[in-house]
């Protein structure tokens, strides 16, 4: 449940300045560089001016404590996530990425980063933008937690932003159904993320170490849980590495 002193609203130009450097805050403070990508003030400027995608803000007393961002690539464009799952131009055209989403240390754990994306993503369904698309770091539990909850699941594993490793995570209109027995493959194994993938089996969720501290970002003591997909590997889309 949300606070209630918490508000949920639309960026405005001349929220930029505050956001980059909430997000350069939120960067500082994580154990990873791996982890987290930082943008700057020229990626936001076309979200907002060109109508190119959404900012959300969680605002509270006045301050920025967090923020979700997607976008709406051009079916051609060459960063077009569909590209990396083989999607169709039809589908390509249907694409929205999950951007970013980055929330101030003591605002976590209170579902903010699944309330702020589920409004982005239902925004960009009614643009009939309604393939999900996002990338998330193998390590970063706390991120494929709540995409995991918003119903993405892992497709691909690729190497993204100069070379670092990337899971791709789609959801699509049409649930997705897994099953059979589930294989467990630690977070930073990549050959055996892989193997899996490349067998036609799909991340569908992770599993915390006994060790493993939920607060703690960065805690790589997580393995991914893989399970067979049921049908058609959605939409098109190869999930082969
Ligand atoms: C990833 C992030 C956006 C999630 O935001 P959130 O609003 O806390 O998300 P949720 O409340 O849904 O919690 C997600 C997971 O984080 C864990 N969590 C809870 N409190 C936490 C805390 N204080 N610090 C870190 N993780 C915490 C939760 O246990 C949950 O995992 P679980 O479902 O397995 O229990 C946030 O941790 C963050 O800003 N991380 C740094 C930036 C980042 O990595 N962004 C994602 C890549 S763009």
């Amino acid at each position: 449940m949300l606070d209630t002193s918490l508000i949920i609203r639309t960026a405005r130009e001349e929220d930029l300045d505050a956001l980059v450097a909430l997000e350069h805050t939120v960067a500082q403070g994580l154990p990873s560089r791996e982890m987290f990508v930082v943008d700057e003030r020229a990626f936001y400027e076309p979200l907002l001016m060109q109508n190119n995608g959404q900012i959300l803000l969680a605002e509270y007393e006045n301050r920025i404590v967090g923020a979700g961002i997607v976008a709406f690539p051009r079916a051609k464009a060459t960063d077009n996530l569909g590209k990396e799952l083989l999607f169709p131009l039809s589908l390509l055209e249907r694409v929205v990425h999950i951007e970013s989403v980055y929330i101030l240390p003591e605002f976590r754990g209170k579902k903010l980063a699944q309330v702020l994306t589920s409004r982005n993503l239902e925004l960009a369904a009614q643009y009939g933008r309604d393939r999900a698309l996002s990338t998330v770091w193998p390590g970063n539990a706390s991120s494929m937690s709540f995409l995991y909850e918003l119903g993405l699941t892992v497709r691909k594993l690729t190497r993204k932003y100069g070379g670092l490793d990337r899971f791709i995570m789609l959801r699509t209109p049409e649930k997705t159904v897994s099953s059979g027995e589930s294989v467990l493959i630690p977070c930073l194994d990549m050959d055996g993320h892989r193997k899996q993938l490349s067998q036609g089996m799909i991340g569908v969720g992770l599993l915390r170490h006994d060790e493993a501290k939920h607060d703690q970002p960065g805690n790589l003591a997580f393995s991914v849980i893989y399970r067979k997909v049921n049908g058609d590997l959605s939409c098109g889309s190869s999930a082969n590495a």
